[in-house]
């Protein structure tokens, strides 16, 4: 098929690129020609493993192209794919402009029968604005062409999008119109070699439902677990020990119940708080919504409280060696990463920071951290522990698991690890002589 995926952002290129090497011939598209010419290029803006040489292939063998200009690829596609960011507005809930923006576009140019997919995190009701919005521009050009709205959430993980977009757990499909739903069952069919139950059909607004609740649900299963641990620590039991007891139970499982520093990310936050405020928007107000935000926001702090806890409220003078920036490993993604806020109390209070991350140092210091000062940067984690007082670790990469200790122990002032994702045994830190301090077990 011709596709046409409007925005490059995450769900954007990683679909179009997975699209492509399914041998469908796909046009990406965005408003940023400097963005665009890189692309065309190869040279992505984000790191995710595995995209830039898929990114390459498909455009070595043409099935994939990049422009900004959506009314010339509008002309010979069948599907246009709506994936252009949904950021939150000051009230909490998803800032619709950029996508009726595409819309606005779609209507004002299309030719032919067309199928719009709506790809973008969006709240409930939002296909039946960008139906009205192209059907306002096609009533001023007045046009009669027939087209359909599809709700197609995206469901990947960064650091393991293109694993998760070409094997699905599931793909939904909301649609109001059986020929629209048999095109994205054709369209979707590759991915599905063993099982087409796994592509779900439903209507349109359940489909936006989907998502948000997706979202919401593991948000809360890592908020309660993080409030667990703060409980286990209080009477003495090891979160560590509960987990691995509570996830043999196949109710519950195993996965998105580790504790740690709080999630992070450009989804969770994002789309508990629009949920919330969709709710409240229908005169609900979703009281457990409200406490997975709550209970995150304070986890976020554990890490620097148990800091202050050790060496006082004034930290002027001391010195924290700090692993992990980004919100979570394989990737360079800072957004709402438990890094920035605890890096931040611990300058505050007049602490410097040598910090490392394989790949996030750059969007720390062009972006996140831009304006906190008494913040280094170095290119490998032992270098962080020269002359520091201790060492905080706070994104588990596969390279933080396993450090030469005896090396960790030689640089620091003092043996002492803050860890805010659990990567170590407590008994093999207390046999090589090192305080430390987890999450969910009293040190
Ligand atoms: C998430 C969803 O998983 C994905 O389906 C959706 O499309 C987008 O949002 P992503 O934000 O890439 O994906 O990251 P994910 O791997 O889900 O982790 C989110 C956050 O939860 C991270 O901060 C991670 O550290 C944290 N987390 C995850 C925990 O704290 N504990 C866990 O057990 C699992």
């Amino acid at each position: 098929m011709n596709l046409t995926v409007i925005g490059t952002g995450y769900v954007g290129l990683v679909s179009g690129t997975c699209f492509a090497e399914m041998g469908n011939t796909v046009t990406c598209i965005d408003v940023d020609a400097k963005k665009i010419d890189g692309l065309k290029n190869g040279i992505i803006p984000i790191y995710e493993p595995g995209l830039e040489a898929m990114v390459q292939r498909n455009i070595d063998s043409k099935t994939l192209h990049f422009s900004t200009n959506l009314a010339k690829h509008l002309v010979k596609c069948d599907i246009a794919f709506i994936a252009v960011g949904t950021p939150m507005g000051d009230d909490g809930s998803a800032d619709l402009k950029y996508v009726l923006q595409v819309a606005k576009e779609i209507g004002q140019n299309m030719q032919h029968t067309l199928i719009i997919v709506d790809k973008s995190t969006v709240p409930v009701g939002t296909a039946d604005k960008v139906k009205q919005t192209i059907q306002s521009e096609l009533e001023v050009r007045k046009l009669n062409i027939d087209f359909q709205v599809v709700s197609n959430p995206e469901f990947l993980k960064e650091g393991d999008a293109i694993n998760d977009f070409m094997k699905p757990d599931r793909v939904v499909v909301g649609s109001d119109d059986d020929k629209a739903s048999e095109k994205m069952r054709r369209l979707y069919s590759p991915f599905f070699r063993s099982s087409m139950d796994r592509l779900i059909t439903m209507d349109v607004r359940s489909a936006e439902m989907t998502k948000y609740v997706a979202n919401a649900m593991l948000a809360t299963k890592i908020s309660f677990m993080n409030e667990i641990a703060n409980i286990c620590e209080l009477v003495g039991a090891d979160v560590n020990k509960v987990r691995i007891g509570i996830g043999s139970d196949s109710r519950i499982g195993y996965s998105f119940i580790y504790p740690g520093s709080g999630y992070g990310g450009s989804c969770f936050p994002k789309d508990v708080k629009a949920l919330k405020k969709t709710a409240q928007e229908h005169g609900y107000t979703a009281q457990l919504i409200s406490a997975v935000e709550d209970v995150n926001d304070r986890q976020k702090m554990v890490i620097a409280k148990k800091v202050v806890d050790r060496f006082g409220e004034d930290l002027t003078g001391k010195i924290f060696a700090v692993w992990g920036l980004a919100f979570k490993p394989q990737t360079d993604d800072m957004r709402e990463a438990p890094a920035i806020y605890i890096i931040k109390d611990l300058v505050k209070r007049g602490a410097k920071i040598q910090a490392y991350d394989p790949k996030a140092m750059d969007e720390a210091q062009h972006f996140y951290l831009k304006e906190v000062t008494n913040v280094s940067y170095f290119n490998s984690k032992y270098k962080t522990l020269q002359g520091a007082d201790a060492m905080i670790l706070l994104t588990e990469w596969k390279e933080f698991r396993s450090p030469d200790f005896e090396e960790l122990k030689q640089q620091l002032k003092q043996p002492i690890i803050f860890d805010g994702r659990n990567q170590y045994n407590s008994q093999m830190m207390q046999d090589l002589g090192i305080e430390y301090f987890q999450i969910g077990k009293k040190q």
